[in-house]
């Protein structure tokens, strides 16, 4: 112990990737629970940026081990490319220091050819997935007809077993979808190069996290998506096929329960998201562009530009809620200075009627009007603040305030990419033992 839990508690995109670098400081594991190659990591040291996609964001601390549970969800290409563009930019990735459990699942060509045929055949209906095979994927996973690492161990029995699957997508690809087929070879091939390259890494993340806790050592398990995004609590359909949410840190890395001491939820000053989906909170042009411009507002996967709005405190509160929240980091306040006033959403209206919860019907969240409260806004560039009571006295009432009305404190705040430029409240009592900050910063 302890075991520290990071997870994103709007649609992606809050700046996990940073502030787990930031943590990673005093972890000896960084373990990623779910998601693929949809997430997508820029982090910025000495200027230098690195993008993450599967590798655990500790991997540019020396000290740290990185692991990646059976709730991730590999595509074994997109792992290669990482790991040789990590080497290139002179970071060590060995198995000593990157473990790929066992029971984790691999993304293979025709999940890939799925999801983008289902993407084109949905049309306007469709979720505007990251097309990299996620999906289909995890439904293999819940169909149990999946392949796994493990199995790259028996590869006479996986080319039996693949040869009868690749057949039936096939078939679905096809007569269903109306698409082009997958060769076997091309399946086989992407096998092949997996027992190639990653077979090395392959080990089993429980039994190493589990020893690793008991012995008292630092995890942070690393949320990949957001809340608002898990595949069940979401705003369903437009949501990703896993569970984001703090508690899938435990299914996703095969550790029990009671070993996640404390949930940091990671949120921005604003909203954004990107793909299809309702969004309450959708600012008005030109603001929008403003904030998509000054933030970089930008899919790291897929380049799209993402839809901006305000601070949703009602969202924000199922956050909380879902994933046990302890404590919230709040990001890019630096990208809102210079705006005169600063919204936060506190009710939804549905048809006239305040509403508690973001509604389970994603046509309904269409139809919320929200209620908003007006903040004085800041202005100035303070980027090079280092403590608390050096933030703009706006920024520090915005934060309090906003702690306040979702039910958690907000003891982190981020105002820059750079790993410096993350500040704690003195209420940030777990994380400063955790990262060993000393009192005066
Ligand atoms: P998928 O995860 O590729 O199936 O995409 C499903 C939905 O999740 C789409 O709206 C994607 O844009 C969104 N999504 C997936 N990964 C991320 C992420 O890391 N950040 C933000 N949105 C994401």
């Amino acid at each position: 112990m302890p075991a520290l839990v990071v997870i994103g508690a709007q649609w992606g995109d809050e700046g996990k990737g940073k502030l787990v670098d930031y943590l990673t400081s005093g972890a000896d594991f960084v373990a990623r629970f779910q998601g693929g190659n949809n997430a997508g990591h820029t982090l910025v040291v000495d200027g230098v940026k690195t993008k993450l996609q599967l590798v655990p964001s500790g991997i540019l601390r020396e000290q740290t081990r990185c692991v990646i549970g059976a709730g991730v969800v590999v595509d074994p290409n997109a792992l290669i490319n990482e790991i040789r563009n990590l080497r290139g930019a002179g970071v060590a990735v060995t198995p000593a220091r990157l473990v790929i459990d066992r029971d984790a699942h691999l993304i293979l060509p025709y999940h890939i050819a799925l999801d983008n045929a289902r993407e084109a055949r949905a049309g306007k209906n469709k979720i505007g997935t990251t097309g990299r095979g996620i999906g289909p994927a995890y439904e293999d996973r819940a169909g149990r007809c999946g392949v796994r690492f493990a199995d790259l161990f028996l590869l006479d029995e996986l080319k039996l077993r693949l040869a009868d699957l690749v057949a039936q997508k096939n078939d679905y690809l096809a007569k269903v979808l109306g698409a082009d087929s997958i060769d076997f070879n091309t399946v086989w091939e992407s096998v092949e190069q997996a027992v190639r390259e990653l077979k090395d890494y392959v080990g089993n993340v429980s039994l190493i996290l589990d020893g690793a806790l008991k012995s008292g050592s630092k995890i942070v398990f690393e949320g990949a998506q957001g809340t608002l995004l898990d595949q069940t609590h979401g705003t369903v359909p437009f949501v990703t096929s896993s569970h984001t949410l703090a508690g899938a840190a435990t299914t996703g890395c095969g550790v029990g329960a009671k070993y996640l001491d404390h949930v940091l939820g990671v949120a921005k000053a604003y909203c954004t998201r990107v793909g299809s989906g309702p969004f309450p909170t959708i600012m008005d042009e030109p603001i929008a562009h403003q904030v998509r411009e000054k933030g970089g507002e930008y899919g790291t996967v897929t380049g799209r530009p993402r839809a901006c709005g305000w601070f949703d405190a009602v969202a924000m509160r199922r956050a909380v809620r879902l994933n046990g929240i302890d404590s919230v980091a709040i990001t890019k306040l630096d990208v809102l200075s210079g705006f005169e006033k600063i919204k936060v959403c506190v009710k939804y209206l549905l048809d006239g009627q305040e509403i508690e919860d973001v509604p389970a019907i994603a046509s309904e969240v269409d139809r919320i009007a929200p209620h908003y409260i007006e903040f004085d806004g800041w202005a100035g560039d303070f980027t090079g603040v280092t403590k608390w009571h050096h933030l703009p006295a706006e920024v520090r009432f915005y934060l309090t305030t906003i702690g306040e009305i979702i039910g958690a404190p907000v003891t982190i705040a981020s105002v820059g990419a750079e790993r410096e430029s993350t500040i704690f409240s003195s209420g940030a009592s777990f994380v400063r033992t955790f990262v060993q900050i000393p009192e005066e910063m």
